[in-house]
Formats: structure tokens, C-alpha cells, sequence
């Protein structure tokens, strides 16, 4: 089982920005944690970060036929790019949507996930452990639904 993580703009500097909605850990740290949670789950994963929509939709579509699934912060773009939904849909394997912060008790605009709409399930506001919880979802479903 391999999949892609996807996290997008501004996630590099977690740490940095806005300690008190996403914490003190590093992206660094993001990254040694994901790695943890896959090796741990006997998952070979592959992390991707960018800060632009179109290198975004471009690892998406690279997914095609290398990957099994993805889970993907989009960032600011989940409230903004209808690119990586339709990204999302063209190459139709499962998603999982994973948000720090809880999106839905914050601005109005964040309430809208348009890569959302892609997904199988979202995880938001548990930090670093929705990573978890996203992979491990997503592990199940691909065992479930193809007897991985
Ligand atoms: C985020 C939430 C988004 O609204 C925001 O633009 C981000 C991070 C999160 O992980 O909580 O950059 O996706």
C-alpha cells in the first residue's frame, strides 16, 4: 500500500504561524510524524508540500497509477481551488481530507471545502493526530473496499 500525502501553502512554516490555531510543532516535525504513523501502519508513503495551486494539481494528477490513495491538507487552497477538485476527481482514488485546525469554528469562508467534495472523509481541529486518523482511515478503506 502506497500513498501521497499532500499538504499545501503556508503549512512549511507551522511552527512559525499562528502558534495558538496550529501549535508549536515544525513542519519538520509534521513530516518525522506521518513518516512514524506509515512505518508504524506498514504504509509506504511519499510526503509532497507546495505553496502553489498548480504544483499541487500537478503531483495530483502524478498520483494516476502510482499511488493508492491520498490525504491532503490543501491549506488555503481547500477553500478557494476548484483545480484540485477536479484534480481530485480525475484521477479518482481515495482522498482523505486533514485540517489542523477546526475549520468549521473559524471564519465563515473556511466553512466551504471544495476538495472536500472529492473526499471520502475529513478529519479537522485534532492537530497532528488527524494525520493519524486520516491514514488510518484510509488504510481501512483501501483494505475494505480493495482487498488491499
Ligand atoms: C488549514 C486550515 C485552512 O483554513 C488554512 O488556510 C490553512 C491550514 C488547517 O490545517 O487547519 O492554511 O488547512
Amino acid at each position: 500500500m502506497k500513498i501521497l500525502i499532500i499538504n499545501g501553502p503556508n503549512l512549511n512554516l507551522l511552527g512559525l504561524r499562528e502558534p495558538e490555531i496550529y501549535g508549536s510543532e515544525n513542519y519538520d516535525a509534521l513530516c518525522r510524524f506521518i513518516e512514524a504513523v506509515c512505518k508504524e501502519q506498514g504504509i509506504q508513503c511519499e510526503i509532497f508540500q507546495s505553496n502553489y495551486e498548480g504544483a499541487i494539481v500537478d503531483e495530483i494528477q502524478n498520483t494516476y497509477g502510482v499511488f493508492d490513495g491520498i490525504v491532503i491538507n490543501p491549506a488555503a487552497y481547500t477553500h478557494t481551488s476548484v483545480a484540485i477538485l477536479d484534480a481530485l476527481k480525475a484521477v479518482a482514488l481515495p482522498a482523505v481530507e486533514v485540517h489542523l485546525s477546526d475549520v468549521d469554528g473559524r471564519e465563515d469562508f473556511r466553512k466551504i471545502s471544495y476538495a472536500g467534495m472529492a473526499c471520502i472523509k475529513t478529519f479537522k481541529g485534532l492537530g497532528f493526530e488527524g494525520y493519524r486518523r486520516g491514514i488510518l482511515y484510509l488504510k481501512e478503506y483501501l483494505q475494505k473496499e480493495k482487498g488491499m
